[in-house]
């Protein structure tokens, strides 16, 4: 379902209230993995101001990038092993660009390929970890669990880890606005 607002009903009010609630977990928990905690503090207001087709028990992503921003040399990322990166994005607030400090995994599943996907876990936000040993992204809330490219593979999670658009050009990568989910 599509949502105009996301201030629809009860639901929306739980939905703010769980949001609220999980800034706090995620903010602790980014602490603890070096993400910038402005970023992740940031994350609700933005999450308020989407539209997003969401489903029972999930949260859409945050914040939704509108431009393309560069990563850096593709040679700074090593094959088979995600780096978790800050970055600040564009985003589009009621007309204006903000430039808002995210986090994101990139991976290089092959030295031909990019993909950049979104930190927090789509069931209720926490951030995940990667996990070397298990090669799996592990939500540490509920036993969530994604395989390496992102895929939902255990727990409640109702769908893999949201993605943004990437490119290489001239040996940088480029990161894009998020997809949204099917
Ligand atoms: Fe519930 Fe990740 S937030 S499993």
């Amino acid at each position: 379902m599509v949502t105009d607002s996301p201030a629809v009903g009860g639901r929306a009010t739980r939905r703010a209230f769980v949001i609220r609630a999980l800034a706090g977990v995620g903010a602790a928990l980014a602490a603890a993995v070096g993400v910038p905690i402005a970023g992740l503090a940031a994350a609700p207001a933005f999450r308020s101001s989407l539209r997003w087709p969401l489903q029972a028990g999930s949260v859409p992503p945050t914040p939704r990038a509108t431009g393309w921003t560069s990563l850096g040399p593709v040679d700074g990322f090593q094959v088979g092993v995600p780096k978790l990166l800050p970055v600040t994005v564009p985003v589009e607030v009621q007309g204006a660009t903000e430039w808002t400090p995210i986090a994101v995994y990139v991976l290089r599943p092959d030295a031909d390929t990019v993909a950049i996907l979104d930190i927090h876990c789509t069931h209720m936000g926490c951030p995940v970890g990667w996990s070397q040993g298990a090669k799996r992204f592990l939500c540490p809330c509920h036993g969530g669990a994604f395989t390496a490219d992102g895929a939902r593979e255990a727990g409640p999670p109702p769908r893999p880890m949201d993605r943004y658009r990437a490119l290489v050009a001239n040996q940088e990568i480029w990161m894009g606005p998020l997809i949204e989910p099917a």
